[in-house]
């Protein structure tokens, strides 16, 4: 018995620290970016958001622009274009969305 729920406990650990970016992900980011992270959504459309499966796409921004447009957002012309996350998101949890992101290939 000691056995079973220790084996159980550690398998809900493990899915929920491995979980935890993906749901990061899924909450905040893809209504705009997309699940796949294609930009592919009505918003992503409208926002004319980079296709994250493109080796360009990616090129063309740093980490460390990420965790800036990340935790303060993107404004352009004045125009709010993605949401400020700094307040929601901590620093592990922003790294951790970047390595998400670095991971989406085509
Ligand atoms: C309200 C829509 C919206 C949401 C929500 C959103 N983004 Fe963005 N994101 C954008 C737009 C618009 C851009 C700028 C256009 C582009 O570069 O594709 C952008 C750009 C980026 C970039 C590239 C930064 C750069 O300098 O080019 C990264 C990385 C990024 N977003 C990650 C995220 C992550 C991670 C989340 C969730 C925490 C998120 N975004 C949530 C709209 C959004």
């Amino acid at each position: 018995m000691i056995v079973v729920a220790s084996v159980l406990a550690g398998a809900v650990g493990w899915t929920a620290a491995a979980g935890d970016v993906q749901q990061n992900w899924d909450k905040n980011c893809a209504m705009c970016h997309g699940k796949d992270g294609k930009g592919q959504t009505t918003i992503g459309r409208k926002l004319q958001i980079k296709d994250f499966t493109d080796p360009k796409a990616q090129a063309s921004f740093t980490d460390d622009q990420a965790v800036k447009a990340i935790k303060e957002g993107i404004t352009q012309d004045g125009q709010l274009k993605m949401k400020a996350f700094g307040d929601k998101l901590n620093d592990d949890e922003i790294k951790a969305l970047i390595a998400y992101v670095r991971r989406i290939k085509p």
